[in-house]
């Protein structure tokens, strides 16, 4: 018998743990009908906000690639690995009235498939929070399964957008309530990498009802100048803003924020998102106790919305579970968030004790490092 890959999500049943994060793999109902047809349990619909954004003079994303012997560029060239991608693209170009026919479409042809709709306002008035409602009552009405807040995009200047309120906890709150109020959905929250400590960011949008956390959006971040021309190898008239980095290098980072969510709440639900591309990548947010993972970078760069990757994913997750005998998720879900402890809890040599620097073995009286 094969083992079972689906999950139930914040009481959602997906076919399988694996979505498409929002980004331009799911900027179209096209793009997202051929992503259900490829096999993906779930989509995140690029940002909805109430007005649609005009994106930069020239390109929204491009890659950093690195040669064996570390020379990164963005430049093509051969026998390079990928690094990372590197971004500043603004939410869905699209408005509102675009996406509610596109959302009841999809909905109609892939009725078992999962799709999130991802929604932004600012959170600076009582009209801007009136948006959040409004975005939220007109995706749901059309059929969305559930809303993923965005309050980590790292580009906007607007302090009371994206990230900016991801990076304030009582806004953090008040956005979450005020979409609940509302919603008949579950409600997800994608927090910011980009603060002190993700788990009082965490803490805030659970308060205000969120149902799950998402993280990470890319972390903030400059493309490299390059050393002949003295431009940043991505530019507008010479002029860069900081942007998103995804992809293979965000991994591990992205990581020690997610296992710092999911010790601090292991009753909670998550979703992993940062440098996914094969199910071993995705297998270290299950073991940390994530539900559900997401994927942007790996799909962008594999025919628009990942076909190879999603083979990749559900074959890997298969063979894995039926290799160690797992009957489903439930069997292997963070078993790794345990071990991941404080510095002093690691086991020193020869059986020698460490304080943590309280005591003079530590940083000790004198001692300069
Ligand atoms: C070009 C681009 C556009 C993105 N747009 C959005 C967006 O509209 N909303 C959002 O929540 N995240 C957005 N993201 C972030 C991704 O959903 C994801 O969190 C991030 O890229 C990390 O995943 P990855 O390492 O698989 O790329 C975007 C990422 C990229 C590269």
């Amino acid at each position: 018998m094969k083992p079972d890959i689906s999950v139930t999500f914040t009481g959602l049943k997906f076919t399988n743990p694996f979505l498409l994060s929002s980004a331009p793999p799911t900027e179209s109902d096209s793009n997202i009908m051929r992503a259900f047809d490829a096999g993906w349990g779930g989509v995140v619909t690029k940002t909805i906000g109430l007005h649609p954004v005009t994106n930069v003079a020239g390109p929204k994303t491009k890659f950093l690639r690195s040669t064996l012997d570390g020379q990164l560029s963005m430049q093509k060239r051969p026998e390079t690995a990928l690094h990372s991608s590197w971004n500043w693209e603004l939410i869905s170009d699209k408005p509102l009235d675009w996406w509610i026919p596109k959302i009841a479409g999809i909905k109609k042809a892939y009725p078992d498939r999962m799709l999130i709709a991802s929604i932004m306002a600012g959170s600076g008035n009582d009209k801007e929070l009136a948006a959040w409602q409004t975005l939220a009552k007109a995706c749901q009405d059309e059929g969305a399964d559930a809303f993923e807040l965005n309050l980590s995009c790292p580009h906007m200047d607007r302090k009371d957008m994206g990230s900016n309120i991801g990076k304030d906890q009582a806004q953090v709150s008040i956005v979450t309530e005020v979409v609940k109020e509302v919603a008949t959905v579950p409600v997800w929250a994608k927090l910011t990498p980009s603060t002190t400590d993700i788990v009082e960011e965490a803490a805030a949008a659970f308060r205000g009802g969120a149902d799950a956390i998402v993280s990470s959006n890319t972390f903030p971040s400059l493309p490299l100048i390059d050393p002949e021309t003295l431009d940043f190898e991505m530019n507008v008239d010479g002029l860069v803003s900081s942007g998103g980095l995804g992809g293979p290098a965000i991994l591990p980072q992205s990581l020690a924020k997610m296992s710092q969510l999911t010790n601090a709440f292991p009753d909670r639900a998550f979703s992993g998102i940062g440098g996914v591309s094969t199910f071993a990548h995705a297998l270290n947010y299950m073991l940390l106790g994530c539900g559900t993972v997401q994927v942007c970078t790996a799909a962008m760069l594999d025919r628009a919305i990942g076909p190879n990757v999603i083979k990749t994913l559900l074959e890997g997750m298969q063979e894995f579970m039926a290799k160690r005998g797992y009957q489903s998720i439930e069997d292997f879900r963070g078993l790794r968030r345990g071990n991941v402890v404080v510095h002093s809890k690691i086991r020193r040599p020869e059986g020698k004790e460490y304080h943590g620097g309280h005591d003079a073995e530590g940083y000790a009286v004198g001692g300069r490092h």
